[in-house]
């Protein structure tokens, strides 16, 4: 049965999930009405602590959550002026991400949900990135399309039921936010890299150099990015070799194109193949000033319905997990104490 025939029929009574997440270098707890309303967020980065080091040092990521989840999750319980008595259900990311990580929330999680007796929902990271999108946007139901583009993530995902999901495409090697980071690294600029290029983008000229566009095969929806940001680092290698300068600006300018070139092609091709105008753009890189403005474009062009969450909600935080979890709690997932961290979870 769909979940929302199962939701129609069932007695409507309001559901408060807490959401726990700390998959990567975010400590995030949130409550969240109803898979839709936020009724308190807190988040606490680590960035600040992982730049010293160029990026996400896991061990530190780990005792970090470690020190600041149970401040974490009181101050969120506090926000909103409930106790974990007034809580229906805990939900927690349990993969993929970075294992030490995810075990942080998961045992912290399992170990409130038993105390207080109260169902346990273990969230896939990527279906909490698109619940991002039920947030903001009331009126938004599957079936839609979802590019879902992150540090560690980069899959074009037809979302055709809350809880029924299928991959139609995903990458090859590198993350299209890997691929930021790494390329703002060889130009010197500091973790994360994304925001970076973005602001140094916006004072280059984007067709100053000619990068690859890789496509792979005819009509594949999989990316490839690792050859576009070699071709970055070789042609910054080659003028440090040969002691010409280079401007920064157009680098990025120029490497961000390419990567968003790509992106609105794959995203296109996808809407025109399985016919779906809706499309929710979600993760990290979604931030992304130029990508929402192509999108915007490619949207206009072609009728697309483009859903786009605010950048605090396309970044990692536990009101997405928590929108998540309502779904598969109502269609009546439990998940038992033997719930594990799954570094590498596929999408089902
Ligand atoms: O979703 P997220 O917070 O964590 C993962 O699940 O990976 O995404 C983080 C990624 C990083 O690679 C970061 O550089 C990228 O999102 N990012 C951006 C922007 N803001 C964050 N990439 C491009 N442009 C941005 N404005
Ligand atoms: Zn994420």
């Amino acid at each position: 049965m769909k979940v929302m025939e199962r939701m129609e029929m069932a007695e409507r009574t309001t559901i408060n999930i807490l959401g726990v997440e700390t998959s990567c270098d975010e400590t995030s707890a949130a409550i969240v009405r109803d898979g839709r309303e936020i009724i308190a967020e807190v988040t606490s980065s680590q960035i600040d602590i992982h730049r010293l080091y160029g990026g996400v040092v896991p061990e530190i990521a780990s005792r970090n959550h470690l020190l600041m989840l149970p401040y974490i999750v009181d101050e969120a319980l506090k926000e909103a002026q409930m106790a974990i008595s007034d809580v229906d259900v805990v939900a927690v990311t349990n993969g993929p991400g970075l294992v030490g990580a995810l075990l942080v929330g998961l045992s912290y999680a399992k170990a409130l949900a038993y105390a207080a007796k109260k169902p346990l929902v273990g969230v896939h990271h990527i279906k909490g990135h698109i619940a991002a999108a039920y947030l903001q946007y009331a009126q938004l139901k599957p079936p839609f399309l979802c590019l879902v583009i992150s540090g560690g993530h980069t899959n074009i995902v037809h979302v055709k039921g809350y809880c029924e999901m299928e991959s139609l495409g995903r990458s090859r090697d590198d993350a299209v936010g890997e691929a930021f980071d790494k390329v703002a690294r060889c130009l010197g600029l500091p973790y994360p890299g994304g925001p970076e290029i973005d602001r140094c983008a916006r004072l280059g000229n984007a067709e100053a150099i000619d990068f690859p566009r890789v496509l792979l095969e005819k009509d594949s929806l999989d990316f490839s990015f690792s050859g576009l940001k070699s071709a970055v680092i070789n042609y910054l290698n080659t003028k440090k070799m040969k002691d010409e300068p280079f401007d920064i600006y157009d680098v990025a300018a120029s490497f961000q194109e390419a990567a968003i070139d790509v992106l609105c092609e794959k995203i296109d091709i996808a809407a025109k193949r399985i016919g779906e105008s809706k499309i929710v753009l979600c993760g990290g890189v979604a931030c992304n000033s130029r990508l929402r403005q192509r999108m915007w474009q490619l949207g206009e062009r072609e009728g697309y319905e483009l859903f786009v969450p605010d950048v605090k909600y396309c970044t990692d935080n536990a009101a997405m997990i928590a929108s998540d979890a309502y779904y598969e709690y109502m269609t009546g997932k439990r998940s038992d104490i033997l719930l594990n961290a799954e570094p590498s979870l596929k999408l089902s």
